[in-house]
């Protein structure tokens, strides 16, 4: 099985993005135990983006998706969004804008004992007992479809990433397609 997919779709247009606007939502601060020592997790937040991308997006990527917008990720100081499932999404199509760092690395993983895939919003408590499964550093400038329901980090960040990040659930045909 994989996590990551790069279906052929068409270029992100160049419009300008606007990092101020309204904020949509925010994670909580919470860790996960690395070697005895809480590894924090960074915030990340997402923005509203332009109606012309929206409607963009419809037209040249899919109809069927929920939720479109601007991610930014690793502000404040933390270098890691700790490992867990998506809550809102069971896919994420990305295309990175800055990739935060040389050497930002997604990272999936699997609990001993358990699925590989779980439920949304889980967050386990300690590293050690995960099993790192792939591990991907995405360019920019590519769409790129993630399995969220894999528990995944985001590792080594250095500043913010930003990136659009366009959500589906399981049964789109869409996800059906770029997935074969
Ligand atoms: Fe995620």
């Amino acid at each position: 099985m994989s996590c990551v997919f790069y279906p052929d779709l068409p270029p992100l247009p160049d419009i300008a993005l606007d990092p101020e606007a309204a904020t949509f939502h925010q994670y909580l601060t919470i860790s996960c135990d690395k070697n005895g020592t809480p590894v924090n997790n960074t915030v990340c937040t997402r923005h509203a983006i332009n109606p012309e991308i929206v409607e963009w997006a419809k037209q040249n990527i899919s109809p069927e998706f929920h939720a479109i917008g601007l991610n930014c990720q690793g502000i404040e100081g933390n270098s890691v969004a700790i490992p867990h499932t998506d809550r809102t999404r069971n896919w994420t199509l990305m295309w990175v804008i800055d990739p935060g760092g040389t050497d930002v690395s997604t990272v999936f993983w699997q609990e001993q004992g358990c699925e590989v895939e779980r439920e949304p919003g889980y967050y386990p408590k300690d590293y050690e007992c995960l099993t790192a499964i792939e591990t991907h550093v995405f360019e920019t400038g590519r769409w790129v479809l993630l399995n969220a329901k894999v528990i995944h980090s985001v590792e080594n960040l250095e500043s913010v990433r930003k990136s659009i990040q366009i959500g589906f659930w399981d049964g789109s045909a869409s996800i059906g397609k770029w997935t074969k």
